[in-house]
């Protein structure tokens, strides 16, 4: 195979182009929901949570993702947010570059020598995991448990053989009770001590938001380390202008994210009737605000086809738009650049082995490809 296009489940975007021009906001029978296209509507559907809640469930509160930021609307989704953000500002973040340059080179440098690796199985899986796991607290031997959960969470498990919400509640439950009793230096502690009003947060917060960002931040960190790669094979004169001048990372990293977002698509509940371009939507009525579509709208972005590195403005929406922006983003940049600067570094003539057909994700919110092996020369 050439390269992903040549698989319909990694190319939507001719679907999505005409989408946008023929029927941009849609009642979907698959989905059960009106499907969104444009970007002005996607950002709009996004932002707008007055209108189109992110507690989409019902929100029961009885499992722990409905009681975690991003099924939240506000205040409650304010006030927990502020708790969050101070975990994840850019500069917070910045103090875990030094660390997770050592995870990057505990896994690459052992397949180094073997001229081959899996860029997902060597690296982009395992990096994320490790990254939040060490940041939660979590001991190494865990791990692999972590991975499963988030995996059959966000879909790329579907076996439907084990419940992962319960297990995973279990642990953490336990790994809380520890660290209410002995609190050590890592984010689970902060969350214990943390108070909003003079109250601390409860157990099904806390849970929420442990969990929410196992699911929230390994698949997609890892598609977006997956997809960089997916890119370069398309278009491999990129590699070689990343080597020449390894200052343009942090711009290609941006234009991953908008050519092959890692998040193709979020959904939104209206909470009232209410009228998107033209057509009415009711109370009620789940909507699909595809954002890989927004991202190469032709009338947001010129040339939405290419992928330019010099992109300016660079207005992306695949870290989300307005209150439920990614609170992850700057850890899961710092991640991808250093992943790749490293690996642009060590590794030259990179190409994919095309021996081995690419396999998608086999989640309609995750685009990315399961394996990615590839050869090189140290
Ligand atoms: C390339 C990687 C990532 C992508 C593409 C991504 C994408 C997104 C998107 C689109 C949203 C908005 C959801 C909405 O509007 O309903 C979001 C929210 C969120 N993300 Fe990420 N994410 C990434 C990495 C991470 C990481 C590494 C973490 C944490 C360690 C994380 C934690 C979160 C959390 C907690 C929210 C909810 C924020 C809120 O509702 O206020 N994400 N992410």
């Amino acid at each position: 195979m050439q390269n992903y296009l040549e698989n319909p489940a990694l190319n939507p975007f001719p679907w999505y182009r005409k989408m946008r021009q023929t029927d941009p906001v849609n009642l979907s029978s698959r989905y059960y929901a009106w499907q969104v296209f444009r970007y002005e509507d996607v950002q709009r559907v996004l932002t707008d949570w007055n209108i189109f809640s992110s507690n989409f469930s019902g929100g029961t509160g009885r499992d722990p993702l409905s009681a975690s930021l991003i099924t939240l609307d506000p205040p409650r989704h304010r006030q927990l947010r502020n708790l969050v953000t101070q975990a994840f500002t850019p500069r917070a973040v910045a103090l875990l570059a030094g660390r997770v340059g050592a995870i990057v080179d505990e896994l690459v440098s052992p397949v180094l020598p073997t001229g081959r690796m899996d860029i997902i199985g060597d690296l982009a899986y395992p990096l994320p995991v490790i990254v939040i796991a060490e940041l939660l607290g979590i001991p190494a031997r865990d791990r692999e448990r972590f991975k499963r959960w988030s995996d059959a969470i966000v879909g790329a498990d579907n076996s439907g053989v084990f419940d992962p919400q319960r297990e995973m509640s279990q642990y953490f439950m336990e790994m809380i009770e520890l660290r209410r009793k002995e609190p050590q230096d890592d984010l689970i502690s902060d969350l214990l001590r943390a108070e909003i009003d003079g109250e601390h947060l409860t157990m099904q917060e806390l849970l929420g938001f442990c969990i929410l960002l196992l699911v929230a931040g390994n698949a997609t960190t890892t598609n977006l380390i997956g997809n960089a790669f997916l890119c370069f094979d398309e278009m491999p004169e990129v590699i070689g202008q990343l080597q020449a001048d390894p200052a343009l990372i942090p711009a290609a990293i941006e234009e991953v994210l908008r050519y092959l977002s890692p998040v193709q698509q979020m959904y939104r509940r209206a909470t009232q009737d209410v009228e998107l371009a033209g057509h009415p939507v009711k109370a009620g009525q789940m909507l699909v605000a595809w954002i890989g579509s927004a991202n190469r709208d032709e009338s947001q972005f010129s040339e939405p086809d290419r992928f330019d590195l010099t992109r300016t403005p660079q207005k992306h929406l695949a870290f989300g738009h307005g209150i439920h922006y990614c609170v992850g983003a700057p850890l899961a940049r710092l991640e991808a650049r250093i992943a790749l600067t490293y690996m642009l570094d060590q590794m030259h003539n990179i190409r994919r082995d095309q021996s081995i057909s690419l396999e998608p994700t086999g989640s309609s919110l995750v685009f990315g490809v399961k394996h990615l092996p590839v050869h090189f020369e140290g």
